[in-house]
């Protein structure tokens, strides 16, 4: 058992823009989680995870950095920051950073100078092309729309932009480069901060010939992906960066597009020496149809026990996983993998029954301990997102998808539904901000909220806190053997975790009738003792260890 400290750790998210609101310019800011530490202390976090908090001029929300060793001015100063770091500490818990290395801002001072001259120190630090007879140098489509080329008329040549235009890729190959990075990595541990969850960071290598990618169909661009994810030179770069960090006590976490339960272990074996554990996307798009406007019904086995099992059942040389099921990129949890409307508290609890009974570290995103759900009724101008913006043009604007099925895309898809602001209380705008919040709060706060669900002891908050309670009283939930019990089930799921005399028993219950399982190896549950579940569990008899559970029901049984 190879024991460390973000293995027993339960992590949060917080999108700092929309979490809390100190000064009242509708945006959130680092004052405001201060003044919030105390309610993540007593829900029981140990780990604060940010999305990115340095200078930037926000076309991507702070993905898109203009100087890495500074702060955003809409977030605070140094000062600041400083500060937060100290009080998370001296609460016991720790801080992760963002790390947007694959590409800054276009406003950054390495980029400004590169535009300057082909001889600019700078140029190489991003990737130029020459463009054929006024076309860009290939057919690659950006992630979030357009080319994924931009042309500069002043030294004619395009740069490279994976994302949006004002994100330029950064040139991975220029040694100089490359330790300027590396210095910026020891400024920030230098003030002590005990990780970073690396942005895109299998992106950082690409195909030298930057060839044409096929254009698959209903799309405008060539697909880049072969050209530009998990390169095998990816893995030399994150080594170098893990050998000049030189501590295993700084956890080191990638964001890697194309990976799974399969192969995540290039990154994260332990012989490897490279990250810790890896975010991966394997939720983001269950029960989304083939098109964004479409939905596809909730397929138990193939679309959650396959895997989240797949995860679970791996060796533990393959190393760690996050457990989490949205982020600033998804949706909300309770609206794509639960019920919103008429089991929306049963849904929450039973999700979050799953998220800390498994093996990896539970990363809960801010607003999914009250049961934050999607947005309802967004018009286009309500959005924030800039890839929206580009996706508008490409496809509605050339007539290939109607505007009425594009919006209903977006209320299935968009990363803006996980993106509003935090609910506090029912005063206005969720108590977020005294001024007008920079995105359009959930109007549903006068009903979900923090301050509702902290004198309500049956609310999902409070659920999360003894869920929260329950994994770190048994050890055999971090580090126990996960055993499924009957994969075939297409309602319920169900799995034993086990560490030496530990043994908990999990069952849950994906959907809104009343199913039944078989609970066999060994176990009698007249005997067992039933420490959490979401309902009100003595009505239900157990009969022969068969259990039926209601809608969404959720249990955890202690086996004795
Ligand atoms: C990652 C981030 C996403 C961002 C993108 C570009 O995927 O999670 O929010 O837009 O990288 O930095
Ligand atoms: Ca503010």
């Amino acid at each position: 058992m190879d024991r460390k400290w973000w293995k027993e750790a339960v992590a949060y998210q917080i999108y700092v823009r929309s979490f809390k609101d100190s000064n009242g310019d509708g945006i959130g800011d680092l004052r405001g989680i201060i003044e919030k530490l105390d309610y993540l202390k007593k829900l029981g976090i140990d780990i604060i995870y940010l999305n990115p908090i340095n200078k930037s001029p926000n076309d991507d929300n702070g993905y898109d950095i203009s100087d890495f060793k500074d702060i955003m001015d809409d977030f605070g100063n140094m000062q600041d920051f400083d500060d937060l770091l100290r009080e998370t500490h001296i609460r016991d818990m720790k801080l992760v950073m963002d790390l947007v290395i694959n590409h800054s801002s276009d406003e950054h001072p390495w980029f400004t100078e590169a535009k300057k001259s082909k001889q600019s120190k700078y140029r190489d630090y991003y990737i130029w092309k020459k463009g054929e007879a006024g076309t860009p140098p290939n057919n690659w489509g950006s992630f979030f729309g357009g080319s994924a080329w931009e042309y500069h008329e002043d030294t004619d040549e395009y740069y490279l932009h994976l994302f949006s235009k004002k994100q330029p890729d950064l040139n991975w190959e220029n040694n100089d480069f490359r330790e300027d990075i590396k210095r910026v990595i020891k400024f920030w541990i230098d003030k002590g901060v005990d990780g970073f969850r690396m942005d895109a960071i299998n992106h950082i290598a690409k195909d030298d010939e930057f060839k044409d990618g096929k254009v698959h169909e209903g799309k405008i661009y060539g697909d880049f992906l072969p050209y530009v994810q998990n390169l095998p030179k990816v893995h030399e770069y994150i080594r170098d960066i893990r050998k000049e960090i030189n501590n295993p006590e700084i956890v080191l976490i990638g964001e890697t597009g194309g990976i799974s339960y399969h192969n995540a272990y290039l990154y994260t074996g332990a012989d490897k020496k490279e990250l810790d554990f890896t975010f991966h996307f394997d939720m983001h798009s269950v029960g989304r149809g083939e098109k964004d406007w479409e939905r596809t019904p909730l397929n138990l086995i193939k679309d959650i026990k396959e895997k989240m099992s797949g995860w679970q059942t791996r060796d533990d040389k393959e190393g760690w996983c996050p457990l989490f099921y949205s982020n600033h990129d998804t949706t909300r949890t309770v609206s794509r993998l639960g019920n919103d409307e008429d089991y929306l508290e049963e849904s929450a609890k039973m999700l979050a029954t799953l998220m800390f009974t498994q093996k990896g570290t539970p990363f809960i995103y801010y607003g999914e301990e009250i049961g934050m759900t999607n947005n309802k009724g967004f018009e286009l101008e309500d959005y924030r997102d800039v890839a929206i913006f580009n996706n508008y043009k490409d496809y509605v604007e050339s007539g290939l998808i109607s505007e009425e099925n594009f919006m209903k895309g977006l209320q299935y898809t968009s990363r803006d539904n996980s993106r509003t602001p935090m609910q506090w209380n029912d005063n206005i705008n969720g108590g977020f901000t005294k001024g007008k919040p920079w995105i359009k709060a959930n109007q549903n706060y006068t009903k979900i909220n923090v301050k509702e669900q902290e004198k309500n002891p049956t609310s999902i908050l409070n659920y999360y806190k003894k869920a929260i309670d329950i994994r770190k009283k048994y050890q055999s939930l971090v580090y126990g053997e996960f055993t499924e019990i009957n994969r075939e089930h297409e309602e319920i799921y169900a799995y034993l975790r086990e560490l030496e005399t530990e043994k908990l028993l999990i069952v849950v219950n994906f959907f809104d009738n009343t199913p039944q399982i078989k609970i066999e190896k060994e176990i009698d549950l007249e005997k067992s003792e039933l420490i959490l579940s979401n309902y009100d569990t003595d009505k239900i008899k157990n009969k022969l260890n068969v259990l039926e559970l209601r809608p969404y029901e959720a249990r955890i049984y202690l086996i004795k």
